[in-house]
């Protein structure tokens, strides 16, 4: 047995939706991944036709189609019985996503000649293109990065500040675009201001208050969180807050790791500086490729932080961000599928539908006597992200409980309010929603 057979071998079974002795079969026979991973309960081509055909089909109709929603759940290869509701985090790729990614590799792996792989560059612009449209954004102004740990910090880095400037941000960003300015304060001498924001907050209006009343003369950055992942899971006002920054010279960063893929974002309309996300995150894409966003007048005056190949100086636009080396080809290509994907089923009703899960479990979880949820109930102030404190239950137990006991994957939330965090997408159904509540009542009623 070869060492990669060795490993292969070692992997336990109920990692492989078929059996490890079929795929090495079929891995050595060489077949294509449609065919590989047949005979699982998995999306085949076959069912994307469907989709594709029911989705015209219900355009411009109203919500609410189960069978629809069953088939867009079929493009995965969920676990049988698990309920995934931890989009926040991680999110899998339908199967289309993954068969890119997996016939790229295959192609990349029997060639990886400069020949074979000069394809791949043509590819990437590809999925440029088709990200800028699909958040309408102007060409040229997305960068193909790694994540958006990667995109916060290539703004925090790239912006020149010295002492005597502020950077205004708030106490629910993430550490990529919270920490990390507070590292940069400490080496160039600019000031952070953080602005607190209630849980849950009671309007948009008391958030732009919050911001307005921190910019001075001296604010050079607003960076905040567009729907934050912990506390409340609130979804910030962000084309308001854009505009009162951009119309005091304010660089208005939005960190999108909780809305790209999940709302219907339009970046030019929402008129920030620059935008992150995820393609692993509710975008639903392939693993470790990230967005960065910036506005076409502003990339002049944003710094890369990484110089490698295929860096020039005559670089075009948001590209500069991305000269990063060797990538993962294959998953850069898959984003543009991802794209697919999603214009497949409308972005506007991947957002309807998130929400129309994530609604229901909020409106039944309020119901169970002893739960207090932390995220609002109010559709401006809330996306996919819900919080909630499962009473004196500790959290983390309830958490362990739901998927150990009831098969429901979601996180546990730390911070100033503890809690369970849920964060349902398109590949959930109403019938889990029961599943959750069900769930949650016997933790109120046996503990966790
Ligand atoms: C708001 C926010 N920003 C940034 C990130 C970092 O995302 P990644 O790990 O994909 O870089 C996360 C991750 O959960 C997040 O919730």
């Amino acid at each position: 047995m070869s060492p990669v057979e060795q490993m292969i071998e070692s992997i336990p079974e109920s990692a492989w939706q078929v059996s490890r002795r079929s795929f090495m079969k079929r891995l050595v026979g060489g077949v294509a991944a449609a065919s590989l991973l047949s005979g699982s309960r998995l999306a085949s081509a076959a069912t994307l036709a469907p989709l594709a055909e029911t989705a015209k089909a219900l355009d411009g109709k109203e919500m609410g189609d189960e069978r629809f929603w069953g088939l867009v759940k079929d493009q995965f290869i969920l676990k049988e019985g698990l309920a995934l509701m931890n989009a926040a985090n991680l999110c899998p790729s339908p199967y289309p996503v993954m068969e890119t990614v997996f016939n790229l590799t295959r192609d990349i792996d029997r060639d990886a000649s400069f020949p074979n792989r000069a394809k791949f560059s043509e590819m990437q612009e590809t999925t440029r293109k088709k990200l800028e449209e699909l958040l309408g954004a102007a060409p040229d102004t997305i960068a193909l990065v790694r994540n958006t740990s990667e995109a916060n910090n290539v703004v925090s880095s790239g912006i020149v500040l010295k002492p005597g400037d502020e950077v205004v941000l708030s106490d629910l960003n993430h550490p990529s675009n919270g920490v990390a300015w507070e590292v940069k304060a400490r080496r160039y001498g600019f000031t952070i201001k953080k602005v607190h924001i209630d849980v849950p907050p009671k309007s948009p209006d008391d958030i732009i208050k919050a911001f307005r009343s921190a910019l001075t003369p001296a604010t050079r950055v607003l960076a905040f969180t567009h729907v934050a992942s912990t506390s409340s899971g609130v979804l910030m006002p962000a084309k308001e807050l854009c505009m009162i920054a951009r119309e005091r010279g304010i660089w208005a960063h939005v960190d999108g790791a909780q809305s790209f893929g999940a709302l219907n974002v339009n970046l030019t309309d929402m008129g920030c500086d620059s935008y992150s996300g995820s393609a692993h995150k509710w975008f639903m894409g392939p693993k470790e490729v990230g967005i960065l966003y910036v506005r076409k007048e502003r990339v002049d005056a944003l710094w890369p932080s990484i110089i490698s190949v295929p860096w020039r100086d005559q670089i075009v636009g948001a590209r500069k961000f991305e000269a990063l080396g060797q990538r993962d080809d294959s998953a850069i290509a898959a984003v543009g599928r991802t794209v697919d994907f999603h214009n497949m089923i409308g972005k506007a009703r991947v957002e309807a539908r998130m929400r129309a899960i994530a609604t229901a479990i909020k409106e039944g979880i309020t119901k169970i006597p002893g739960v207090q949820l932390y995220a609002s109930m109010a559709p401006e102030l809330s996306a996919g992200v819900i919080i909630f404190k499962p009473g004196t239950a500790d959290p983390r137990k309830a958490f362990t409980k739901l998927y150990e006991k009831f098969q429901i994957a979601g996180a546990s939330s730390g911070g100033e309010t503890p809690g369970v965090r849920l964060s349902p997408h398109i590949y959930n159904t109403m019938a889990e929603v029961d599943r959750v509540l069900a769930a949650v009542s016997d933790i109120m009623k046996n503990g966790a």
